[in-house]
């Protein structure tokens, strides 16, 4: 396993370079599952868990499913400083007896500052810990002012309650303007984004703001250097839930396109020939960009962990990245 610092210029510590995340733990993944997935992600050397407050409750159960299952494994391995936690807030039932959409209405609870205050002591409970390692805004919330929400995250780290705060399913200029706003009020910015990226891209579409973007990860590299705080990406569904590999999985959310086809044909082909698998070359992509990643990876058995696994240490080099990197429309004209 290899590790990076995290950090938003006030707090750091180093975290394993794949994060584990937890999203089916306590609902598709019982327990016994879980807990051996979570143990073998600790013995190969994993230190960063990701889960919500609302895992998952658009389906299976009641939201802090997740947080309860990661709850009682640390109880149960007493475990709790070999491990930074994140969890994630925003994104739970405003109205309990509606159901969650990821699409309008989306009955969302949002960032006020009274949900932050109120949902994050939650989350502490759910999980066992006293303290957050990081906290995330689940999804942009533009109904409330930023300096609202930023400030309810700075109430939080001046309590010794979270670490490093970070934001999910944003556009860039409004990770911008929070940053500022932070510094403005003399709080730490947000140290993380966390959107959807994989080694596949959606199509464009208007309103389309949750996946990882040129101008995100040139934001993220200019972070760091000249007064400005650091700034690290996290990647969800970096396996695009299993479809890079698995002709049985679907390509959801708008990637299913001709260039899709011949990335993951392209993929294959590549992880054939370095004696990989296509899921590690896909994560080996995303941790050894010019701008590292952090893939947040979900897996609902230890041999699919395992697996994953095998990404962490595998380096491509530079004329395998080149050829991956290669302009997808000029490979579809030469097929
Ligand atoms: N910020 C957000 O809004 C957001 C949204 C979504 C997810 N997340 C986070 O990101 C994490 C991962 O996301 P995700 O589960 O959507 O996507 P993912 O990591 O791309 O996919 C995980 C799924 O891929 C399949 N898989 C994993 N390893 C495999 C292997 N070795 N061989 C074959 N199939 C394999 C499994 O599907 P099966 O279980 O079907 O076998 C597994 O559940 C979540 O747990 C959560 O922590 C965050």
């Amino acid at each position: 396993m290899r590790y990076r610092t995290i950090g938003d210029g006030r707090t750091s510590f180093d975290v394993s370079t794949l994060c584990l995340g937890t999203m089916w733990m306590g609902t598709r993944t019982d327990e016994a599952t879980s807990f051996a997935i979570l143990d073998r992600f600790v013995e190969a050397g994993g230190t960063f868990l990701d889960t919500a407050n609302n895992y998952n409750a658009w389906g299976l159960g009641h939201g802090h499913d997740s947080e309860d299952v990661i709850g009682r494994w640390l109880a149960s391995r007493s475990i709790r400083d070999r491990v930074r936690i994140a969890t994630k807030l925003g994104a739970a039932k405003k109205d309990p007896a509606l159901p969650l959409s990821t699409s309008e209405p989306t009955n969302y609870q949002g960032l006020a500052a009274d949900i932050i205050a109120r949902e994050s002591r939650e989350s502490l409970r759910h999980l066992g810990v006293d303290h957050l390692d990081v906290l995330y805004g689940h999804v942009d919330d533009r109904d409330t002012p930023l300096a609202e929400t930023v400030g309810a995250f700075g109430e939080l780290q001046d309590a010794g309650l979270v670490g490093i705060t970070g934001i999910s399913n944003v556009a860039v200029w409004r990770v911008v303007e929070a940053r500022e706003e932070a510094i403005r009020q003399g709080i730490a910015p947000y140290g993380l984004v966390q959107q959807q990226y994989s080694f596949i891209h959606p199509a464009p579409k208007p309103g389309r703001m949750n996946f990882v973007t040129p101008e995100l990860l040139d934001y993220a590299a200019a972070s760091g250097v000249d007064g400005r705080p650091p700034l690290a990406v996290t990647a969800y569904s970096p396996l695009h839930q299993g479809s890079l590999a698995r002709p049985d999985k679907p390509l959801w959310g708008g990637v299913d396109h001709p260039t899709t086809h011949a990335r993951i044909r392209l993929l294959h082909e590549v992880a054939r020939d370095v004696g990989a698998t296509p899921n590690q070359v896909a994560l080996a992509w995303l941790l050894g960009g010019e701008v590292p990643v952090i893939p947040v990876v979900g897996a609902s058995s230890v041999a699919q962990l395992d697996e994953i696994l095998g990404a962490a240490e595998l380096d491509l080099d530079a004329s395998v990245r080149e050829r991956l990197d290669a302009e997808p429309m000029e490979r579809l004209a030469a097929a």
